[in-house]
């Protein structure tokens, strides 16, 4: 059985206390799942405290971010080197930070090597806006930023890390991908994978959907071929929307175990 992977992107929001009580909900409606893998991305703040909160048995943490250097005169920025035994994932080239924070093809590259240089398992995001759909370029769009972002890794790195497939104009907008656009994403992420680093790095890089994902979405989603499991935004920060998503999926795994 292939475990999923469900991550919590929390971004600019809960301060201290607020995040700390998010998490305590999620532990008491939460289960250990052994099928189900379930990762929280609170912000840099609050890593530090969640993690001697957390029920490690449960969760994983992630940043949301970190900087490419390991150390140095780089007022305001956290490195991958201090996120060591901290977070076990960063959120890499997430869209915001992309079109936002102004964050190049290059840069993403560099991120993506300095997670693996600190032992932090990088979750790539890729996807396209909505004009570059309209306008038929999103295999280009996803082509440019794999191409770049994966150029410097060994098919053994690229097997092991998590890309996640956030098209931009389904995020926070409600408009979620249909099942067939999702799908014809993550097949030319995973067919990428294939040609470029071997049959055995395709198998085992998790590829996720993004995007206006709620607990109603979840069970038909993973029904997609090729989704590995979600990272969520808004539905993140409910504990009862995402308890829903984690059991739906929990759901959704032993149903495929009672059909095998
Ligand atoms: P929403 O689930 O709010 O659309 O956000 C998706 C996202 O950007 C997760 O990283």
């Amino acid at each position: 059985m292939r475990r999923l992977l469900i991550v919590g992107n929390w971004k600019m929001h809960l301060n201290a206390s607020q995040a700390s009580l998010l998490l305590h909900r999620l532990q008491e409606n939460i289960k250990i799942y052994r099928d189900i893998e379930v990762v929280l991305a609170p912000s840099m703040l609050v890593l530090q405290p969640l993690s001697v909160q957390i029920d490690r048995r449960k969760f994983r943490l992630a940043a949301q971010n970190a900087y490419f250097k390991d150390e140095g005169a780089f007022t305001g920025e956290v490195s991958f080197t201090m996120l060591r035994d901290l977070a076990h994932y960063v959120i890499v080239g997430h869209s915001e930070r992309r079109h936002i924070l102004n964050e190049d093809l290059p840069m993403i590259r560099d991120k993506v090597a300095a997670s693996f240089r600190n032992g932090i398992t990088p979750i790539l995001c890729v996807g396209e806006t909505k004009q570059e759909r309209d306008d038929g370029e999103t295999k280009q769009v996803l082509h440019d930023q794999l191409m770049t972002a994966l150029s410097n890794l060994t098919a053994e790195e690229v097997g092991e890390m998590v890309i996640a497939y956030e098209p931009v104009w389904a995020i926070g907008t409600g408009d979620i991908a249909k099942p067939d656009q999702a799908e014809d994403a993550v097949t030319y992420i995973r067919n990428y994978v294939k040609d470029v680093f071997g049959n055995k790095a395709a198998k085992t890089t998790r590829i996720l959907y993004g995007g206006s994902v709620v607990p109603d979405v979840t069970f038909g989603f993973l029904d997609i071929p090729g989704i590995d499991g979600f990272l969520v935004g808004g539905a993140s920060l409910n504990y009862h929307s995402f308890s829903e998503i984690v059991l739906a999926a929990h759901r959704w795994q032993r149903e495929q175990e009672d059909e095998a």
